[in-house]
């Protein structure tokens, strides 16, 4: 198949600003999705969440992407994840203003974990999922099943998804990412390594989107038609048994056709192969070391074989892309290992609408303004992945920054 006519061969200028639905971006730099570490309790920290986004709006980048709102209390892999209701609202205002405050704009990214929990209100209870199956991450917490939901829970999610949206809008965010990817509850449908289900929500590929399919009508009706709905999606789950390219294929298709904005290609499963997600080394001694409770290290000791270190290269899931992009029209954003300036133009060449960066924004808030300024070229993130592990520390940071004078960080 050939490239579909809708898609502009021309040199994309990755500065230029970026129109999505009726969204003004300054220009193709988003902020990835990484869970911030500043919501204990569920709650936001106003001043720890605002400031971290803050950086990254006031450094250059044209949509910052706060992470992760569950969207439901039950939709919390651990405790202190957001959980998006009215209650912290105001919490949030405070923090999509200081990003509106520099020109930038912001979407959240809804998410529920699905049978891959560790959130306390599930012991003595079974995290729910698309069928019956083991909760290896509650396994030492008391909560080591899971149970199939049934389809009047299916109705409810797709009302909470729906509120959740609601919610975010009022709070200022200026898009929502729905999160349909890296083994969460979406991903769980659409895998049909975990998905096993005999009705219409289970079986063919297209029977297993039909969940995620419903969210993603639901999400519409509750935002309206102006309002972007970006979805991040796996290219593949990476493990054999799991969602393949062409499963992946149809999904986007369905996706598009119900009024979806763009595609975030990702891949991976957190509870099965973290580390796909991610590529480079493993970060799981380091989340062992900075747990405070001795069963949740004895969880993550568990979860070694699960996080084994991956071959890192910039721009991982592109050619699994290209497989995808001949299929689809609607714009796709580059995610995973977008380091250096030249892989910024080559994504955009090779078909993607804009770039996504998690790790090398997180060393450099200020990246997106280097380059524009031609201070730098190359991120000088060194993928260790360390910061991950800060999560559970006192928020997600670049460890290699402690060695350098606080300024250098935005100017
Ligand atoms: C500290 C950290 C936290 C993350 N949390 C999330 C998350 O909450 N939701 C999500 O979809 N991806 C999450 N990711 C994955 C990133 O969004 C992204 O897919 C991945 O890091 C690859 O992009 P990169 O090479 O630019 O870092 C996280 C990544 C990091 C480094």
């Amino acid at each position: 198949m050939t490239m579909p006519d809708t898609i502009s061969t021309d040199r994309i200028d990755p500065f230029s600003p970026w129109k999505l639905r009726t969204l003004e971006l300054p220009n193709r730099f988003i902020k990835a999705a990484t869970f911030e570490g500043h919501c204990k309790g569920g709650k936001p920290d106003r001043e720890g969440l605002g400031a971290f986004h803050e950086a990254f709006a006031a450094g250059g980048t044209g949509l910052c992407t706060v992470s992760y709102g569950s969207i439901e209390p039950g939709g919390r892999t651990f405790n202190d994840q957001m959980c998006l209701q009215d209650d912290i609202l105001d919490d949030l205002k405070e923090v999509t203003d200081r990003i509106h405050k520099h020109g930038a704009k912001t979407a959240i990214q809804l998410a529920h974990c699905g049978n891959s929990s560790k959130w306390s209100g599930w012991i003595g209870r079974r995290a729910r999922g698309p069928s019956n199956g083991f909760n290896a991450l509650g396994t030492f917490v008391g909560t080591p099943f899971a149970r199939a939901l049934k389809k009047p829970e299916l109705a409810e999610l797709t009302r909470q998804y729906r509120s959740a949206a609601e919610r975010a809008i009022k709070a200022g965010f200026d898009a929502v990412e729905l999160h349909m990817g890296h083994g969460y509850l979406l991903s769980q449908f659409l895998s049909p390594a975990v998905n096993k289900r005999k009705d219409e929500y289970g079986g063919c590929a297209e029977n297993r989107a039909r969940f995620p399919v419903e969210v993603l009508q639901a999400v519409r009706q509750g935002v309206g038609d102006a309002v972007p709905i970006i979805v991040k999606m796996n290219l593949r789950d990476g493990f054999r048994g799991g969602v393949e390219i062409k499963d992946s294929i149809v999904t986007a298709r369905l996706l598009e056709a119900n009024d979806a904005d763009a595609l975030v290609l990702s891949g991976g499963f957190s509870s099965k192969n973290a580390m796909y997600l991610f590529r480079g080394p493993t970060f799981v001694e380091e989340l062992i070391k900075v747990q405070r409770r001795k069963i949740d290290k004895l969880v993550y000791r568990m979860a070694r074989p699960v996080l084994k270190s991956q071959p890192f290269e910039e721009l991982y899931f592109l050619e699994l892309a290209k497989q995808l992009r001949t299929e689809v029209s609607l714009p796709l954003i580059c995610v995973g290992g977008v380091q250096s300036l030249s892989s910024v133009h080559r994504a955009l060449a090779e078909g993607y609408q804009a770039v996504q960066l998690g790790r090398a924004l997180i060393h450099d808030p200020a990246l997106v303004r280097h380059y524009q300024q031609g201070l730098k070229t190359e991120s000088g993130c060194t993928v260790c992945n360390l910061c991950v592990a800060e999560m559970d520390r006192d928020g997600v940071r670049c460890v290699l920054n402690d060695a350098l004078p606080a300024r250098t960080l935005t100017e």
